[in-house]
């Protein structure tokens, strides 16, 4: 049941799962400005203890339209000088197969919004080189870089401090889609995937990289978004179909971010 607090303030939802429990807590918000305060002050929350615990803060950005008013609030002056930025090394949970500079690259979007304005140095940005054109090996130099970073042993995973998420609204994550391929990736940090709907290849983390770290947020607005929404949380559990389903952390927070027109079915 839905606990009512103050119009504008996180509703807390504890929904009845039917067949599996994907989500610690799912906060309800009126509009997507209160959420992105919260999602701000969250990522600033967990920045600070994984800077304080390790020295650096590791995220992993989601891409699409809705973080990008996210990322925007981060360079405010209310949240820019809360973190120490030299200290946060960004990555990328998937990317499309184009160029950095095309208007659909995940990597533009962030660069404009977010590191750029905050001037973050090349040293701390790991993006998907997709200017080597074979998908395989953009997907293999990107598993690369992510061991090397993370110093990781054969088979280790890296454990990011924070990943965001979007949901499509068809229930793909990240860029793993409905009845693809690499939904049954478990060996892999990072693969490329072909979409058949999209008649093209995407990139993206494996379901083991991103349920290996400390952290993840999913951020879901809008109507658009509600159908498909229902489905993951209260319906049966059929991750080839909403593939948002295979995300559950072995050891760490998850968070669902929603919007009241989002949140409209639950
Ligand atoms: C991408 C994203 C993808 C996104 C969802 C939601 O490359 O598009 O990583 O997984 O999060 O498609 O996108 P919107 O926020 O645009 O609805």
């Amino acid at each position: 049941m839905i606990e009512l607090s103050l119009p504008n303030y996180p509703r807390n939802y504890e929904p009845h799962f039917k067949s599996f429990k994907i989500a610690e807590m799912i906060k309800i918000y009126s509009n997507l400005d209160y959420l992105n305060q919260f999602a701000a002050e969250k990522f600033i929350q967990i920045g600070t203890k994984a800077i304080e615990k390790s020295g650096k803060f590791t995220v992993a950005l989601a891409g699409g339209s809705t973080p990008k008013s996210l990322y925007q609030l981060l360079t405010t002056d209310k949240f820019c000088s809360q973190i120490d930025w030299s200290k946060v090394f960004f990555f990328f949970g998937d990317e499309r197969n184009v160029l950095p500079n095309r208007e659909e690259s995940n990597f533009r979007m962030v660069y404009e919004n977010l590191l750029k304005p905050l001037r973050i140095a090349e040293d701390q940005i790991f993006r998907w080189q997709t200017e080597l054109e074979d998908v395989e090996k953009i997907a293999a130099d990107y598993e690369e870089k992510i061991k090397v970073f993370f110093d990781l042993k054969e088979n280790e995973f890296p454990r990011f401090d924070l990943i965001l998420l979007g949901i499509g609204d068809d229930g793909h994550t990240a860029s793993l889609f409905p009845l693809t391929e690499a939904l049954d990736e478990t060996k892999k940090i990072a693969v490329a995937n072909w979409v058949e709907k999209l008649n093209t290849n995407r990139l993206t983390f494996s379901f083991t990289t991103i349920n290996n770290a400390s952290n993840i947020v999913f951020l879901v607005v809008d109507a658009a978004k509600a159908e498909v929404l229902r489905e993951i949380i209260k319906g049966d559990f059929e991750p080839e179909k909403f593939p948002a389903q295979n995300i559950k952390l072995k050891h760490g927070n998850l968070l669902w971010l929603i919007d009241e027109k989002a949140a409209q079915n639950l």
